[in-house]
């Protein structure tokens, strides 16, 4: 496939934000995810009043890229108003590893500062499909 387009990415991600539901937090997240096709998806944060049911921006992204029936994703862009360019969570890195275990991922912050990192280096040893099928005679 030849090279992502990066700079839809990042505008995606950048767009989604406005369409994030934080009414308590107020931190608007966007995220965007490309597939192999080329396909762009895009994902905000969306709160709820029973705080743990928030969704992440990250896996509203790749939750809707697999429900139109992708299933290779390429890279992902994740834009945070930090100073620096935030970390994903433990929820979204579990996620992104089985979801877009080769994707690249872009972190960015509004000023464009940006560091590329993977699944992999953001959930070194995560747990995945490999152990279940493990269980054996103990399990
Ligand atoms: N949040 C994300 O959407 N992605 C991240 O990488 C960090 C945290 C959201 C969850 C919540 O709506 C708000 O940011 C504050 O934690």
């Amino acid at each position: 496939m030849e090279r992502p387009d990066y700079a839809a990415l990042i505008a995606t991600a950048r767009s989604a934000r406005e369409h994030a539901y934080v009414p308590y937090s107020r931190f608007a997240v966007g995220a965007a995810v490309i597939t192999a096709s080329g396909k762009i998806f895009p994902g905000c944060n969306i709160e709820n009043a029973a705080y743990p049911v928030t969704l992440c921006a990250e896996r509203v992204a790749l939750f809707s890229a697999y429900a139109a029936g992708e299933r290779e994703i390429v890279a992902m862009a994740v834009i945070t108003p930090t100073d620096d360019v935030a970390s994903p969570c433990g929820a979204c890195r579990q996620v992104m590893l089985e979801l877009a275990p080769r994707s690249s991922v872009l972190l960015l912050n509004l000023q464009a500062v940006e560091r590329w990192t993977t699944p992999h280096e953001l959930l070194p040893h995560g747990f995945g499909a490999g152990q279940l099928d493990e269980a054996g005679s103990s399990g």
